[in-house]
């Protein structure tokens, strides 16, 4: 089923990065090595290019590697292996100054003491599951409850706490990495062993591509999502003067525990509507504990749709949202309470990050009415979010 719903997707993806998807898929990929490393020709002009090397241990002793991944603009993308976690990135303002707009840590350390999901791969299910429990073909499962009462992001260990694999890959499209990981059969309580893939591209359009791809062994339930905290000031201050629009007409509304109640409501004239640009700030005292809704996406589920789009009027710097998934979760930084203390020494406070993960929605493997997150053999999962920036 979830293949119909990508058709034109696969399409757009196909014509767009059939050059990187097959070399990657056939090839080997090269060695880091043999990666073109990136060039400057000491006039400030970039040639795209993705170098590897070691970013730390885990506490088991295994290597984590960091893949850096730049364009002919500058920009500079760093992925890492433990979470398939993007680490920084690095995005001009309106004069040309960089500076890095996701928030995380400098080291491998702080991913491993205390991280909520920052820049991560979320899945086996991203966002919350009630009472961690679902039925599948008439078989109940039984999943951590690590949100109050509710499952939430795949488990105490999901995909943002394993080492994935990581290869460079690039091409005439772009520069990128391929994560990819196997998880077994029952992890974290889940049915069917679960090949994932996740590939980020990063070209001279100055777009960051996330491509997601996954099989499974045994009918099972899949939600695939990435979690970067963007701050699009470099991190400077909070978010709230940062203006949103999101291609979306309803929401799912939740009950205390952030479960969808089944109802997809309009958000026309409440605090939830961003159909016209608005500042995330403007309203948010009217929506007790801040935005942490999922979004139903007017193009969404069908083709490639524009989702968001944030500006940041001091800087200048613009970030739209494109992807196939049908929602998509606006998290306004809820619970960063300062005790976290992030990269350039800065505690990030309440609200000083965002996060537009785009997904099925919440709850899905409850809710046979909302669009269908079960993957079986056979079935090749294939979604996709591009991230594009720009000034104004
Ligand atoms: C998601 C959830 C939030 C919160 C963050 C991580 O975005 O929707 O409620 O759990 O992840 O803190």
């Amino acid at each position: 089923m979830r293949m119909k719903a990508i058709g034109t997707f696969a399409l757009v993806l196909g014509l767009l990065f059939a050059s990187s998807f097959s070399a990657c898929r056939k090839a080997e990929a090269p060695a880091a090595s043999e990666v073109a490393p990136v060039a400057d020709s000491g006039k400030g002009v970039a040639s795209m290019g993705v170098v590897q090397a070691p970013f730390g241990m885990l506490p088991d002793g295994s290597a984590v590697d960091i893949f850096t991944l730049t364009n002919a603009n500058g920009l500079k993308a760093r992925l890492m292996t433990y979470g398939a976690t993007l680490v920084s990135l690095e995005l001009p303002d309106r004069n040309g100054a960089f500076a890095d707009c996701v928030l995380g840590y400098e080291s491998l350390d702080g991913y491993l003491k205390a991280s909520p999901y920052f820049g991560a791969i979320v899945g086996r299910y991203g966002n919350r599951i009630a009472k961690g429990k679902f039925a599948l073909d008439g078989k109940s499962y039984t999943l951590a409850t690590n949100d109050g009462a509710n499952h939430l992001h795949g488990g105490v260990k999901g995909f943002d706490k394993v080492l994935w694999k990581g290869e460079a890959v690039r091409d005439s499209s772009g520069v990128g990495v391929r994560f990819s990981y196997l998880s077994r059969d029952g992890e974290e309580g889940y049915p069917g062993a679960l090949e994932a893939v996740v590939t980020y591209v990063l070209n001279d359009s100055n777009e960051l591509i996330v491509s997601y791809e996954a099989k499974t062994d045994k009918p099972t339930v899949v939600n695939l999502t990435h979690h970067s905290y963007f701050n699009l000031a470099g991190g400077t201050r909070d978010i709230l003067g940062h203006e949103l629009t999101l291609f979306a007409d309803r929401y799912t509304p939740v009950d205390v525990g952030l479960i969808p109640t089944g109802v997809l409501a309009p958000v026309a004239g409440t605090p939830m509507s961003f159909e016209a640009p608005t500042a995330i700030g403007a309203r948010i005292a009217d929506v007790p504990g801040g935005y942490d809704h999922n979004y139903v996406l007017t193009g969404g589920g069908k083709t490639i749709a524009l989702a968001a789009r944030v500006f940041e009027p001091e800087s200048g710097r613009v970030m739209e949202i494109s992807t196939v998934e049908p929602g998509i979760q606006f998290y306004s930084g809820n619970f960063l309470d300062g005790t976290i203390t992030g990269k350039s020494g800065r505690a990030y406070g309440k609200h000083w990050g965002f996060c537009l993960e785009t997904q099925h929605f919440p709850d899905s493997p409850n809710r046979p009415e909302f669009p269908s997150i079960v993957l079986r053999p056979g079935e090749i999962l294939k979604t996709m979010t591009i991230h594009k920036f720009s000034t104004k």
